[in-house]
């Protein structure tokens, strides 16, 4: 059955039918080997092999669900116009196509969801939801409890705005000092870099670690991916309202 190219690709969980008009605007869409620019163009998804940016889309009708040790030096977007390392050369591998949730800074490593599940990313973002994320920090110096009351009881101000209280405590590390867990429930842009400066204490290295009730596991090597369980994923999808919703592993 043919179909208009954009709602092939929407219905594949490439994107918004919207996002797949740009897609083809952009020529990044190929139908057998060519590239596709005419909005209304039609398709036959059994019979056609259809690419976006050379990665083939695949029958992604299935709702897919990963957790994914980002390493540091890579930027969390799929593109670049200045052609820097993205996330997207760890993610062409996977048999769909998946979009992190949020951001993480391209010199910060850690715990980055991978979905194709457009609502669960949304609310997860959204901060109604109060999504706590774990990080880890080496800063510069020992934050005292002067800087730790600072990082916590909300009085801080970044961008003009309060931040939400947060959760701080410096890490029993040994010699190696300077290490501290922080556990925010907002994702202000660059949050925990603005607030460890503002309070004295530059970061020099972040990783985050926790993601709602995920931890990055010790096994996950920096540039691994693994798909949730299925207890995980109804982990995530109760705290935001989305639960029992069965989880599809078409390939
Ligand atoms: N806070 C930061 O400063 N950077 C990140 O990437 C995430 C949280």
């Amino acid at each position: 059955m043919s179909e208009r190219l954009q709602k092939v690709l929407a219905a594949c969980g490439v994107a918004s039918r919207r996002g797949a008009e740009n897609l083809i605007r952009q020529r990044r869409v190929k139908v057998d080997g060519e590239i596709v620019c005419d909005l209304g163009r039609k398709v036959d998804m059994a019979s056609s092999t259809i690419t976006v940016d050379e990665i083939p889309v695949k029958n992604l009708q299935g709702l897919r669900y990963y957790m994914f040790h980002k390493p540091k030096g890579y930027l969390t977007t799929l593109s670049d116009p200045q052609n820097r390392p993205t996330v997207l050369r760890f993610l062409e591998k996977l048999p769909a196509r998946v979009y992190p949730v949020g951001r993480l800074d391209m010199d910060v490593s850690g715990l980055l969801i991978l979905t194709n599940d457009g609502e669960l990313a949304k609310r997860l973002m959204h901060p109604s939801y109060m999504i706590p994320k774990v990080y880890r920090a080496r800063v510069e110096g020992v934050p005292d409890e002067g800087a730790l009351k600072l990082l916590t009881d909300g009085s801080l101000i970044i961008g003009g705005k309060p931040i939400s209280p947060a959760k701080a405590r410096v890490l029993p590390t040994g010699p190696d000092k300077g290490w501290l867990e922080l556990t925010l429930t907002e994702g202000r842009h660059r949050q925990v870099k603005r607030m460890c400066a503002a309070c004295g204490h530059p970061v020099i290295e972040l990783k985050r670690v926790c993601y709602c009730d995920l931890k990055l596991p010790s096994h996950l090597l920096a540039g691994q991916i693994s798909e949730l369980t299925s207890a995980q994923l109804q982990t995530l999808l109760k705290k935001v309202g989305l639960a029992t919703k069965d989880k599809d592993t078409v390939a």
